[in-house]
C-alpha cells in the first residue's frame, strides 16, 4: 500500500515508545506482587504509588483519591453501580444523558430493568446537554447524575462545571460521575476545584496502554464495590494490580500537555482539526455533525446518500482508517448517539468519524480529504 494514514484514535491510539519501554521494564524487573512484604515486593509498591501520584497530580487531586481500574469501562460500572448499591436507601432516581458510551447507556438500561428510575436529559443537534431540563429534572430523590465530558463520536464539549453545580444547587446530596475518558488530556478539568464526584479515565485512548484506567473517587464518596477478593486499591477493587499497565499509564500521562482554564484544549491538536474543518467544509456533499468548538480530537461528518460503512471501506482500500460512529457499537439503524440529537436518518446512515493524534500532519489531512473527494465521486456512479 502506497500510504497508511490512521485516523481512529478516538478508537484507541498507539502506544508512545516510553509507555511501550515502561510496560517491558515492570514485565522483566519489577514482577513481584506489590503486595509481597520482601524487598522485590517493596519496588512494584513504589511504582504503584508513584505512578498514582503522578496522575492524580495531573487531574489535580490527592492520590488517595484515585484508583486503578481496567479501563473506562470498568471504572464507569464501579462509579454507576457503586454508588446505587451504596446510597439505595437515599432515593431510587438516576439522571443520565442519551449520548453516553455504551459503558454508561446500558448500564442505565440494566439499572431501569432492575427498577431504578431513569431520565435522560434533552441535548440539542450538536449533543450539548439542556441544562434548564437537567435542572428540572434533578428532585430529593436524585442520587447519581452521569453526563460525559467529551462524547467520543461528535466531540461534543459538555460545561461539566457548570452542570456539577447546577446539580449541587439542586440537590447537594446527589452525586455527579462524568465520564472523562475522551477529555482526558485533551480539554481541561479541574477535579480538585469542580464539584465532581467521580470521573473516569482510560490508558489506551491517551497512548498509554489498554486494560488499564483509573477512577477518581472524591474524598467522602461511597462506593460499594463490584469486585471482592484481596482488597486491593482501597477495598474498591480487588485484584493484583496491574503494574505494567500503571507504569505505561503514567508515563503516558506526564506526556500529555499541560491544560488551564485560558489554555483549555490540546492547541496543537486544534489546529489540526481546525484546518480538517475547514476542508470538509469546502467539500459539496459532506456535512459536519460535530459542533466547531468540539473536542480537539474528533470530527464526525456525513455524506448522506453514501452508507457509512461503504466509505469506511472504500477509504480503507486506500490505506486510510476511520471510524463510521463508536468502535464498539453496532449501527445497523446509524449511530445511536447521532439519531438521540434528531438528526435525519440520512445523516445518521452516512456517519463518519475521524479522530486525530498529534502525529497526524496537514500532508496527512490533505491526502486524506482527496482520497475521500475521490472516494465521493466514485461510488456516486453508483
Ligand atoms: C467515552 C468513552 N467512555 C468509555 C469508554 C470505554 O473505555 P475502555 O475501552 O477503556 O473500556 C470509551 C471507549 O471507547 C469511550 O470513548
Amino acid at each position: 500500500m502506497e500510504r497508511e494514514i490512521y485516523l481512529d484514535n478516538a478508537a484507541t491510539t498507539k502506544a508512545l515508545p516510553e509507555v511501550t519501554a515502561a510496560v517491558v521494564d515492570a514485565l522483566e524487573k519489577s514482577y513481584a506482587n506489590p503486595s509481597s512484604l520482601h524487598r522485590f515486593g517493596l519496588k512494584s509498591e513504589k511504582i504503584l504509588k508513584k505512578s498514582r501520584k503522578i496522575i492524580a497530580d495531573y487531574l489535580g487531586v490527592k492520590a488517595k483519591e484515585v484508583i486503578f481500574t481496567s479501563g473506562g469501562t470498568e471504572s464507569n460500572n464501579l462509579a454507576i453501580r457503586g454508588i446505587t448499591k451504596a446510597y439505595k436507601n437515599r432515593g431510587r432516581h438516576l439522571i443520565t444523558s442519551p449520548i453516553e458510551h455504551s459503558s454508561v447507556a446500558e448500564l442505565f438500561n440494566a439499572l431501569e430493568n432492575e427498577g431504578w428510575q431513569v431520565d435522560t436529559v434533552n441535548v440539542d443537534q450538536g449533543g450539548h446537554v439542556d441544562l434548564e431540563h437537567l435542572r428540572n429534572l434533578i428532585t430529593e430523590e436524585t442520587i447519581l447524575v452521569s453526563i460525559m465530558q467529551v462524547n467520543n463520536e461528535l466531540g461534543t464539549i459538555q460545561p461539566t462545571k457548570k452542570i456539577a453545580e447546577i446539580i449541587k444547587k439542586k440537590n447537594p446530596l446527589s452525586f455527579f460521575h462524568v465520564d472523562g475518558v475522551q477529555a482526558f488530556g485533551k480539554t481541561y478539568s479541574n477535579l480538585g476545584q469542580w464539584p465532581v464526584d467521580l470521573y473516569s479515565i482510560s490508558g489506551h485512548k491517551i497512548q498509554g496502554p489498554k486494560g488499564i484506567g483509573a477512577l477518581y473517587i472524591k474524598k467522602g464518596t461511597n462506593l460499594t464495590p463490584l469486585i471482592y477478593g484481596g482488597g486491593q486499591e482501597s477495598n474498591l477493587r480487588s485484584g493484583t494490580e496491574n503494574i505494567p499497565g500503571i507504569a505505561g499509564l503514567r508515563e503516558a500521562v506526564k506526556k500529555l500537555p499541560q491544560l488551564s482554564a485560558a489554555e483549555n484544549t490540546d492547541k496543537d491538536l486544534s489546529k489540526k482539526r481546525e484546518y480538517l474543518f475547514n476542508l470538509l467544509q469546502e467539500i459539496e456533499e459532506a456535512v459536519i455533525n460535530s459542533p466547531a468548538a468540539g473536542a480537539p480530537h474528533i470530527i464526525n461528518f456525513s455524506l448522506p446518500g453514501i452508507k457509512g460503512e461503504t466509505m469506511l471501506h472504500a477509504l480503507e482500500s486506500q490505506g486510510i482508517y476511520i471510524s463510521t460512529s463508536s468502535a464498539c457499537s453496532s449501527d445497523k439503524q446509524g449511530s445511536r448517539i447521532i439519531n438521540a440529537c434528531g438528526l435525519s436518518q440520512k445523516r445518521s446512515e452516512s456517519a463518519l468519524r475521524v479522530s486525530l493524534n498529534n502525529t497526524i500532519t496537514n500532508d496527512d489531512l490533505d491526502y486524506f480529504i482527496k482520497t475521500l473527494k475521490e472516494q465521493i465521486d466514485f461510488l456516486k456512479l453508483f
